[in-house]
């Protein structure tokens, strides 16, 4: 299939699979590109820009094709080495970054002197278009379904989409709650270039996480994530389990008054305990309501192939054939 994203990114099919925190490692993003999609390694993952650096020399053994880093924009104290990430990237020839989190304007002259393909993720038209002004390549349209931080608009993909359609000229992906070859036409037919998958993609054989992680994902349904985070308008979807129905108990008794201290065990430093240990209840973890479109945990090229598969049926067949 050839969309202008797989023209911008090189890629054989239109799928790419978002940064995920202690789940976007080389493994995964290699073998998501080497099935013909874009692979995203998760920069801050990487403690420092060397262990980046050296990630990026990994996945560049397990594939020949173009794969790209994410660059999260933390709302924190003390900023990551964000300069030092960006040259590792350029000097591990990595041509397309994915930002997401914050405006990158400030990084734009540097990503673009390097010729590296900028797609920012956003969950509103209005970031969207201010990521088109300020130079951004394409961006991918995170709906309200999305797994992680789905912003505080609260607008799902069905109205999200065809509004970034009506405003932008830059091409876009439609993210959250894309699973399967119906997400992929759907997504085109509501105006996007191709589609971004996160949690999709972490039940994979390939994506370097427990298999606990991956079988909570197969068992969950479509009700069982919740927002939480909301009073510190820093919102999260999240898989519903012990440790976050007591950290919205905390939500609901402190109301206005709670601070980030108050809910730190429930959400600091939980991904490894997670993603490698397996530990399920440890705390939060972001998780999209396409869960309940998960039944199966394939490798990432039986994953692409049935999705495209799947794509050119619906179109050559159920959809020509309603059209006569
Ligand atoms: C476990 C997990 C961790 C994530 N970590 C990040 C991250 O570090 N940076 C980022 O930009 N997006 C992150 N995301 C969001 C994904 O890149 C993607 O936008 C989102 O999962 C799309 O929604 P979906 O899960 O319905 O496919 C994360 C998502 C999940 C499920």
């Amino acid at each position: 299939m050839k969309t202008r994203i797989t023209e911008l990114f090189g890629i054989q099919h239109p799928i790419i699979q978002g940064g995920m925190h202690y789940v976007g490692l080389a493994e995964l993003a290699a073998a998501v590109s080497n099935a013909g999609g874009l692979g995203i390694i998760t920069g801050l993952t990487q403690k420092t820009p060397e262990l980046l650096a050296r990630e990026i020399a990994r996945c560049r053994e397990m594939t020949d094709k173009p794969f790209g880093v994410n660059l999260t924009f933390l709302p924190t104290v003390s900023s990551p080495d964000y300069p030092g990430y960006i040259k590792a990237i350029v000097e591990g020839g990595v041509k397309a970054v994915e930002t997401a989190g914050n405006n990158p304007q400030k990084w734009m002259p540097l990503l673009k002197e390097h010729g590296i393909k900028v797609i920012h993720k956003c969950t509103s038209v209005r970031h969207a278009l201010k990521a088109e002004a300020i130079g951004c390549d394409a961006v991918s349209v995170d709906g309200f379904e999305c797994g992680g931080h789905p912003g505080e608009d609260d607008v799902p993909n069905f109205i999200l989409l065809p509004r970034a359609a009506e405003e932008l000229k830059i091409p876009f992906v439609a993210s959250g709650g894309m699973a399967d070859g119906r997400s992929l036409v759907a997504a085109l037919a509501l105006g996007a270039e191709g589609m971004n998958m996160g949690t999709r993609f972490i039940a994979t054989k390939e994506a370097p996480v427990h298999e606990n992680v991956k079988q909570a994902i197969v068992a969950a349904s479509e009700l069982d994530t919740r927002l939480v985070m909301r009073p510190l308008r820093n919102t999260e979807r999240v898989l519903n389990n012990a440790a976050v129905e007591r950290l919205l108990e905390k939500e609901k008794s402190l109301g206005a008054n709670l601070k980030f201290e108050d809910i730190i065990e429930e959400v600091a430093g939980v991904y490894p305990r997670i993603m490698q240990s397996g530990d399920m209840d440890a705390g939060g973890w972001s998780c999209g309501m396409v869960a309940g479109l998960i039944h199966d945990v394939p490798s990432c090229q039986e994953l692409i192939d049935r999705i495209m598969g799947e794509a050119d049926q619906l179109i050559r067949q159920r959809l020509a054939g309603m059209v006569g």
